[in-house]
């Protein structure tokens, strides 16, 4: 595994197109569920600087929290509150440009603008969810959902 990531300047595709693969090479030869999600988090919060990132995973009938880079968050969401909630319960990736404007969200804090959450799927079941918070408005768009689902489709192979 490489020690140090390299960092990609530019529109974010390319730095998309940049980090994936690091991060395939950082989680290939790792087995460890939460060693890989932690990683993830790290890489893409190395990359792209975002407020929060994290995952939250299903156990027991709610989204607990799990690996994550960013402030403190809120420990358990019940299926269908908020955006993490709402994108467990609708299996889809939700994008929400400004985070005052949907209704039920969760503010862990107020810094939050803007939010992605793409869940992860496995035979048909919804095991957590990634989570994504900017402190700009509008920060997410189809771009982010097309790397990240790409993303998605490596933790799927693992978790
Ligand atoms: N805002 C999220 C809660 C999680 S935190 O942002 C880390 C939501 O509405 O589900």
């Amino acid at each position: 595994m490489a020690e140090e990531l390299i960092l990609q300047q530019g529109q974010k595709a390319e730095q998309y197109q940049s980090i994936i693969p690091q991060i395939q090479a950082i989680i290939e030869d790792e087995t460890d569920v939460i060693a890989n999600l932690a990683n993830i988090c790290a890489a893409l919060k190395q990359q792209f600087d975002w407020f929060w990132i994290g995952f939250y995973l299903v156990k027991d009938n709610e989204l607990v929290l799990g690996p994550f880079q960013g402030p403190i968050a809120c420990t358990r969401i019940a299926i269908g509150r908020g955006v993490c909630g709402s994108a467990w319960q609708q299996q889809q990736v939700i994008i929400v440009p400004d985070v005052d404007q949907f209704p039920g969200h969760i503010a862990c804090s107020s810094a939050s603008r803007s939010e992605i959450v793409l869940p992860i799927m496995k035979n048909g079941e919804c095991l957590g969810v990634l989570d994504i918070d900017s402190s700009e408005l509008n920060q997410f768009d189809e771009v982010d959902a097309k790397y990240l689902k790409q993303l998605i489709a490596m933790i799927e192979n693992f978790i």
